[in-house]
């Protein structure tokens, strides 16, 4: 891992931890010989669910309560009361809004019963652990929202939900690496809280790659609407075969109920798409959602992208040293078990119209668009780069 002063790397992780996902890792199995291929499923019940949602207002949150509203289900968030949600606001009256925190307050939990638990903002071993203990006896069911940050470091080719994940943290973790490190131990230790508490028959774990889609204020995917839509030179990072995953936040939620619903209770990646695809087709496919002209440059070089701070684009991420198969997670079981896809075009359209809607605060936006830091400002001067760079 290269050090910089500004490390763009670290900064994409803090900003990964702060709002989501981080980049994966890997020891001891998580369900032990207890993780089949396929996961039990018992009788289908379709009735109308109470459910509980710790957290609710971010990314993930909003769309799930339009999906669970959709589903016919009532859902109560518990939350600091600080994070306001910027998609589906108006559901929210619709909503009930416990509040307290994870840190030091869960009263507004006690005495109280829920037929699930979504656990979405889990960022602390003894958050899950504390709730856990503490709705056990109130819920039948607890949801997990972990991540493929599990599978971290990604030294593998094809990452099944039984592959061994890392619990603690290595002796040659270095500044870099741990805080990746950090992030996959963390939701993989959680999901061992939820999974001890309620029992596998009673937790269903979701790992989802880089969830894309309207209400994702971590800005993370937002440069390939808003710069498809302008059209041009595009620069698309990655050598032909570098293979890119991510998931539409819907589509992770759909799949949530679809399971809560027919009773299948196990350890799921919720990762997109369907089929492999390599950072071309991603391409070839994202830029047909508007009608810019445009014209792609493609910079395969890594030492390039490098020496130019690109260290990523999600969906690609640079598939060197740790992050070699950070793409490379294997959907099956989920997709036998219910998961779908939105199509890439719909994922970007509708995020670009989020991203333009009053939803979003005008300040959110001129921070990112004006940030001389993102590819987006600096494509340009980039592709000067390599324009002097080929000579
Ligand atoms: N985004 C991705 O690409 C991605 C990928 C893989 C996995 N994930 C996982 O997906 C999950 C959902 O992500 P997200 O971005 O929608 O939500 P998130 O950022 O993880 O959670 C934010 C929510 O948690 C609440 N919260 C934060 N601190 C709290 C505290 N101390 N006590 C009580 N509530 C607290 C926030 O409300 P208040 O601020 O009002 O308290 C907000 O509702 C996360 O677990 C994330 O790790 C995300």
């Amino acid at each position: 891992m290269k050090k910089n002063n500004t490390n763009p790397r670290r900064d994409f992780l803090e900003l990964s931890l702060k709002s989501s996902l981080a980049l994966p890792f890997l020891l001891n199995p998580i369900f032990g010989c207890n993780s089949s291929e396929i996961s039990s499923t018992k009788n289908s019940s379709h009735k109308s669910l109470k459910i509980l949602i710790l957290g609710g207002t971010s990314f993930l949150g909003p769309n799930q309560i339009a999906e669970a509203f959709q589903r016919g289900h009532s859902i109560s968030t518990f939350t600091r009361g600080k994070t306001k949600p910027s998609l589906h606001q108006n559901l929210f009256e619709q909503v009930e809004q416990l509040i307290g925190d994870r840190e030091n307050d869960l009263s507004a939990l006690e005495n109280r019963k829920w037929d699930v638990v979504i656990d979405n903002s889990g960022r602390k071993v003894e958050w899950t652990k504390k709730t856990a203990e503490l709705l056990k006896d109130n819920c039948q069911l607890y949801v997990f929202i972990s991540s493929t940050g599990v599978y971290y470091p990604y030294k593998s080719e094809d990452f099944k939900e039984d592959y061994p994940v890392v619990r603690s943290l290595p002796e040659d973790a270095n500044e870099d690496s741990k805080m990746e490190y950090d992030y996959g131990i963390m939701k993989a230790n959680s999901e061992l809280q939820a999974i001890e508490h309620f029992g596998p028959e009673r937790t269903i774990i979701i790992r989802p790659t880089y969830m894309i889609g309207p209400a994702d204020k971590t800005n993370r995917f937002i440069h390939w609407p808003l710069r498809l839509k302008k059209g041009g030179d595009i620069l698309v990072p990655g050598k032909e075969n570098d293979l890119v995953q991510y998931i539409d936040v819907r589509d992770v939620s759909k799949f949530i109920f679809h399971l809560i619903e027919n009773d299948i209770t196990g350890t799921f990646n919720a990762v997109g798409p369907e089929q492999k695809q390599n950072i071309h087709q991603f391409i070839d496919q994202a830029i047909t959602t508007f009608d810019a002209p445009s014209n792609i440059v493609k910079i395969d070089d890594y030492d390039f992208l490098e020496s130019n701070k690109v260290f990523y684009i999600v969906p690609w991420i640079m598939p060197r040293d740790n992050n070699r198969g950070s793409a490379m997670i294997n959907n099956q079981k989920s997709i036998k078990n219910g998961l779908s896809f939105t199509s890439i075009q719909k994922s970007i359209k509708d995020t670009y119209d989020w991203w333009i809607s009053n939803e979003l605060s005008v300040e959110h936006r001129l921070a990112y668009e004006s940030d001389s830091k993102t590819i987006l400002l600096r494509e340009k001067e980039i592709l000067n780069n390599w324009e002097k760079h080929k000579m």
